[in-house]
């Protein structure tokens, strides 16, 4: 448990708005905020953000709660881990004493330390011709960068030994642990002993956009495999979460950015005036990374690789970038592989020119189903229609299906009432597809899983409704907590049907009741983020009715004393009739 003055602190020191706005693009609507769900997918915003209770939640999947709940959600830590998060975010530590120490974490600002240590050694390694020159003839030479863009990028070079980063940073004063743990090092499986992770390779430090250095990605400087080596996901350097350069992109992107696949590719593009430009990790592009473009920027230039495994890539980066809302283009290169080859090539006005002709998403995709066919053909020419018309129809909004039905009838030579007919057919179909599956789901959870938080509730369903109705005013007001804890308002632990209404009840009494008194993100460590969620519906179906003063109150708990002798009553005629039953056998037997 963490103390109560760490968590108030913390809760203070990280107001809700500015921490979730860095993660989802929040407008503003009357006093609260509203925006896409990041724990869920949606087009139209049910995700809430309330300044006033300092609180979030989301009306489509119930996830809400305070700022600890959404880091919690949102970093995929614990109670402990998102409080420590808060606290690195704002500056300050939390002190030992505060909570229990997590055996053998290490905490994200050592990390970071330590690899700027490392670029630093690395790049002394680089500039130094006796160790690295072979790094910088490569860089320099044969990818043709500039001294000035190298020291940009903090590009630097790892030497072939197995020792000699991790002699210099234990002289800093890091253990091997450290080093293993933050990925610099390796630990071998005969001795037990650290290594070197990176050797005889280009080194590029990823940057994220506060200026730390969260992780490395190293290249050899021939053809040996693997080209890459990258660090892996910690708890604090999760690679879906970052890009390549966004920390110099991010001034530069207030009309398009340029996603690309490769380091090398986004190095080239910088110097040569494109600064705009990213690439993820070395991993397909994610939503999270999708919705970091919809926080900088309005348009997203796909620039992958020619091959087909680039192509490829590219759909998959549209549809993501699409769905957050973004206007995408993409790029196609001619005759090189890569934006970097293209540059060194053509040079930068040529590829300004072929930015300029990036086709719109829709053009790319249907360049792709008409070069396929011989439109000459009738066969053919039906089967091309008809995958156009699938394509148009997951347009979402009809002005886009209406422009592209024009486009689409043009191109085929075919009148466009054929188009669209046969555009609305498909939509039609996968409306009665998509109802028909939410009942089967519906009918499906209600059946099997039942209610996940609180399994009792189906049993008694009224009674249910009275304890969220307790509860939620409980969450809400000071004076209902008052009238439980001190017994006027006549409810005790017992009254409480179910088992997880019952625990949020004590819970609430207890904290209401100890010395510092109420607060709700201390209420939220006993309880796991669903959970949490849970208790957010309860307060705010109670804030979205009209009429919750005392009589609503006393109401509710009548109702849940009332289920409950109800419910004796019945299980008494249960025992009757069961008595009653046996009664009867044996008079038969007899
Ligand atoms: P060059 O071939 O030097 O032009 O490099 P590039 O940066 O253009 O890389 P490429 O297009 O081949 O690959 C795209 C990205 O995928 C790289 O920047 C790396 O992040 C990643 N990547 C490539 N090869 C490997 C590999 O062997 N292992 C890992 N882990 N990642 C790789
Ligand atoms: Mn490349």
């Amino acid at each position: 448990m963490i103390a109560r003055e760490v968590i108030d602190d913390i809760v203070a020191r990280n107001d809700v708005e500015s921490v979730i706005s860095s993660y989802v693009t929040l407008k503003r609507a009357g006093s609260n905020l509203q925006g896409l769900c990041p724990f869920h997918s949606e087009r139209t915003p049910s995700f809430t953000v309330f300044p006033g209770t300092q609180s979030f939640y989301c009306f489509g999947c119930n996830a809400g709660g305070s700022v600890i709940t959404f880091i919690e959600k949102a970093e995929n830590l614990d109670y402990v881990g998102a409080v420590e998060f808060l606290a690195a975010r704002a500056g300050v530590s939390i002190p030992q004493d505060g909570k229990q120490a997590q055996p053998g974490e290490i905490p994200r600002r050592r990390i970071y330390d330590m690899n700027l240590a490392a670029a630093k050694f690395f790049r002394e390694c680089l500039f130094d011709p006796a160790i690295g020159g072979e790094g910088m003839k490569y860089l320099s030479q044969d990818r043709g960068l500039s001294s000035a863009t190298i020291k940009h990028f903090g590009l630097g070079f790892a030497p072939n030994s197995f020792g000699m980063l991790h002699d210099h940073m234990r002289r800093l004063g890091y253990s091997d642990e450290e080093l293993i743990k933050g990925f610099l090092c390796g630990k071998s499986q005969k001795t037990g002993r650290a290594y070197d992770y990176f050797r005889n390779r280009v080194m590029f430090p990823i940057i994220d956009t506060s200026g730390n250095i969260v992780a490395f990605g190293g290249r050899v400087m021939d053809d040996s495999k693997p080209k890459y080596l990258n660090s892996s996901d910690t708890p604090g350097f999760k690679k879906s979460r970052h890009l390549f350069a966004l920390n110099f992109a991010r001034n530069h992107a207030a009309e398009t950015m340029i996603l690309c696949e490769g380091y090398m590719d986004v190095i080239a593009l910088h110097a040569a005036g494109f600064e705009n430009a990213v690439a993820t990790l070395g991993t397909a592009i994610t939503s999270e990374q999708a919705r970091i473009f919809a926080k900088y920027t309005k348009k997203v230039i796909i620039s992958y690789d020619s091959d087909e495994a680039g192509q490829r890539a590219a759909n998959k980066a549209m549809q993501l970038l699409g769905e957050v809302g973004l206007e995408v283009r993409v790029l196609r290169v001619p005759d090189a592989k890569d934006p970097d080859e293209y540059i060194r090539r053509h040079g930068a006005d040529k590829f300004r020119r072929v930015l300029e002709g990036s086709r719109s998403g829709f053009q790319y995709k249907l360049d792709g189903i008409l070069t396929k066919y011989d439109l000459s053909q009738p066969e053919d020419k039906i089967r091309a229609s008809n995958e156009c018309c699938v394509l148009i129809s997951g347009y979402h909004t009809g002005v886009e299906r209406e422009v592209y039905i024009g486009q689409v009838a043009k191109q085929l030579g075919l009148p466009t009432e054929v188009i669209k007919n046969q555009v609305e057919n498909i939509l039609r179909k996968r409306i009665r597809e998509k109802k028909a599956e939410e009942q089967r789901q519906a009918q499906a959870t209600i059946r099997s899983v039942g209610d996940r938080i609180n399994p009792d509730a189906i049993k008694d369903v009224q009674a249910a409704s009275a304890e969220e109705t307790i509860l939620g005013l409980m969450l809400i007001y000071p004076e209902y907590r008052s009238a439980a804890a001190d017994g006027s308002a006549l409810v005790v632990p017992d009254d409480f049907f179910t088992a997880f209404g019952r625990r949020v009840f004590e819970e609430i009494i207890r904290i209401h009741t100890s010395s510092d008194g109420y607060s709700a993100p201390v209420l939220e460590q006993s309880f796991t983020p669903d959970e949490v969620g849970r208790l957010q519906r309860m307060e705010q179906r109670r804030r979205s009715l009209a009429e919750n003063g005392p009589s609503v109150f006393r109401t509710a708990i009548e109702t849940l004393k009332d289920a409950a002798e109800r419910r004796a009553d019945r299980d008494n005629e249960d025992i009757v009739s069961g008595i009653a039953s046996i009664l009867a056998r044996k008079g038969k037997k007899e």
